[in-house]
């Protein structure tokens, strides 16, 4: 087994299959960014590109770090596949991101990404640490016991699993705003360098929604988790019912064949 719990999490599914429905999402989250040709772009937790591929597009030069090998071979592939010589991945961790130069980005980005990593509070330090004086650090986080999608998903999967370690910092806090505050506050960064906005993210698939929530069970580590440990407890088909119904409910698609499932979160801008 891996000793290393949190990448075991994430190498354990297949986020690809996921991150084909936040494709769209992903590149005009990132239109938003004031990407120019030449802007040095860190994107951490970047998964298998979702938002590195479209800052490379638009002429930044990118390097993706994910603690989860199998998406940063993904990534690789993606940037290869689209002639992007501007975008590299490598395997990393958010909480220590050795090997990386003080101030060596223009804009150290992660949506929902740096969230997941243990430590938030070397995570603030180490994107600080990376981040040019005059740069930007942007997070997309999501938001505890917020009703949509993502949120409701980590928290209807939490209670079907066995309680995490002592000492577990939830990465649902990153959508907290005095957590945020706290954690850059550490680093050395003042509240008026911090601001926030809720936006909203847009899963788009083709398919049921049921088609897609099978995607989560069988690609999606927390949701993967969740089942293994309904299914010792006999409590399996519990679970699929209030997932079943939370991504019918959400669903905003008026067409049979698609699904389109919307989810605020919490976009934490720093201005270094
Ligand atoms: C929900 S996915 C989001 C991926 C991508 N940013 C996107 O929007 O498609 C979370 C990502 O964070 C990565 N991750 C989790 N813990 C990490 C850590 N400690 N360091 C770096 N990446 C991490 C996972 O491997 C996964 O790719």
């Amino acid at each position: 087994m891996n000793p290393n719990p949190n990448q075991a999490l994430w190498e354990k599914g297949d986020f690809t299959r996921i991150a084909a429905g936040m494709r769209e999402s992903g590149e005009a989250l990132v239109q938003t960014f004031d990407i120019r040709p030449g802007l040095k772009v860190l994107d951490l937790g970047c998964g298998d590109g979702t938002t590195a591929l479209p800052a490379a597009r638009l002429g930044a030069d990118v390097l993706g770090v994910d603690i989860a090998n199998n998406l940063v071979a993904a990534g690789n592939k993606r940037a290869a596949e689209a002639g992007l010589a501007n975008c590299r991945f490598e395997q990393g961790d958010a909480s220590d991101l050795k090997g990386l130069a003080e101030q060596s980005f223009d804009l150290v980005v992660s949506i929902f990404g740096a969230m997941f990593a243990p430590r938030p509070f070397d995570v603030a330090k180490e994107m600080v640490r990376v981040a040019r004086r005059g740069g930007r650090i942007i997070m997309g986080n999501w938001i505890p016991n917020d009703p949509t999608l993502v949120a409701q998903i980590l928290k209807i999967s939490s209670a079907y699993t066995p309680p995490p370690p002592e000492g577990f910092v939830s990465p649902m806090t990153w959508g907290l705003e005095d957590k945020v505050g706290e954690r850059f506050a550490e680093a050395g960064v003042s509240a008026q360098q911090v601001s926030f906005a809720r936006r909203t993210f847009t899963f788009n698939v083709s398919g049921t929604p049921a088609a897609y929530l099978a995607v989560f069970r069988t690609c999606y580590g927390p949701t993967m988790n969740a089942f293994e440990a309904a299914e010792r407890n006999g409590r399996a088909a519990e679970l699929q019912r209030e997932l079943e119904e939370l991504f019918n409910s959400q669903n905003r698609s008026q067409r049979a064949d698609r699904t389109s499932i919307p989810a605020t979160f919490l976009q934490v801008t720093v201005a270094l």
